[in-house]
């Protein structure tokens, strides 16, 4: 299938969405995430503006349900809401382990009742969000599902890297960490493998999830060998909440042999850009002066990721009867 690169215009008008729910890149087709990147371009342009709304989703209720504790990315849906007029409520919820189920399925009939148009969900469990979504008369969407997937954060990276390269098609993206325990990882290796960027995942054995070779991905155990010649470097945090025993001998281990500094820096092409998805483990799987060094666009992934997020909401929920 041909790669499909083009850039609507400012005023670009786009087809009716045929997705109900934003569960995981893996039920969207190439179309639709090139239609949700384009969409996300004109959301730059209006987030850029001196008075930055748009009345998309003016009278609709967006909920957003972080069953796990978020910063950046419980913000920036909120942001995202309310530039496009939507009334925007922010539920967080703590559970205990035992009634998790539980609490899922009846916050999901007490929230339904209130008739929300979009539901805005975090959940620690992998697939929860996609059982909330079956309970549900309105949109959900996926902000992140234990470490299954977290597809708007995919999203705000492919964003991120054809706005900084001009294309995606063809470049070569090395992520690079704890493959084994993060979505972010699966969302960009679905998504990039989706638009045929090239994609090298590098970790320790011990990161890495079974079953890795299978995927349409090279794998590195070694970061320098690894680095050779890519165009993007995406980091990831070490996620001690879901790594179940130790997967490293030590953290200053760690950096020694996966930390990114100057000199592995050195391997990958002259103008490789460098990502993390944040938060950051400084000095843990990053240098501070590359997280705040030239290369690195990881502040334009945060505001990217408002744009994208306002683009999903654009397209979930669509005027049926415009003024
Ligand atoms: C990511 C997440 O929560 O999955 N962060 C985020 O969305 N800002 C990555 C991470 O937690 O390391």
């Amino acid at each position: 299938m041909p790669q499909q690169t083009s850039r609507a215009g400012q005023s670009g008008d786009f087809p009716p969405f045929a997705q109900r729910h934003l569960i995981s890149i893996a039920d969207l087709q190439q179309h639709e995430i090139v239609d949700l990147l384009d969409r996300a371009e004109r959301m730059i342009a209006v987030s850029r503006q001196e008075r930055k709304s748009l009345p998309t989703l003016s009278g609709k209720t967006q909920i957003n349900l972080f069953f796990e504790p978020s910063t950046r990315t419980q913000s920036s849906f909120e942001i995202a809401g309310k530039r496009l007029g939507a009334l925007v409520v922010n539920m967080s919820v703590k559970t205990s382990s035992v009634s998790k189920g539980e609490t899922l399925v009846d916050t999901a009939a007490t929230l339904n009742a209130m008739r929300p148009d979009v539901l805005v969900v975090r959940h620690s469990a992998a697939g929860a969000v996609e059982l909330l979504s079956q309970k549900v008369g309105c949109a959900v969407i996926n902000a992140g599902d234990g470490a299954h997937e977290h597809p708007t954060q995919a999203l705000l990276d492919a964003l991120t890297i054809r706005n900084h390269k001009g294309r995606l098609a063809g470049l070569t993206v090395a992520i690079c960490g704890d493959i084994a325990n993060s979505r972010v990882a699966r969302s960009n290796l679905l998504l990039l493998g989706a638009l045929n960027v090239r994609t090298r995942v590098i970790a320790p054995r011990t990161l890495l999830p079974a079953g890795i070779e299978n995927l349409a991905t090279e794998v590195f155990t070694d970061m320098e060998e690894g680095l050779k010649g890519v165009d993007v470097v995406m980091m990831l945090r070490l996620q001690h909440e879901r790594a179940n025993g130790k997967m490293i001998p030590s953290v200053r281990e760690y950096y020694r042999f996966y930390g990114l500094d100057e000199a592995r820096l050195a391997h990958a092409k002259p103008d490789a850009i460098v990502m993390h998805p944040g938060p950051m483990n400084r000095g843990v799987e990053i240098d501070p002066a590359i997280a705040d060094g030239p290369r690195s666009v990881i502040t334009d992934q945060v505001e990217m990721g408002v744009a994208v997020r306002m683009a999903v909401l654009d397209a979930l929920l669509p005027t049926r009867n415009p003024a």
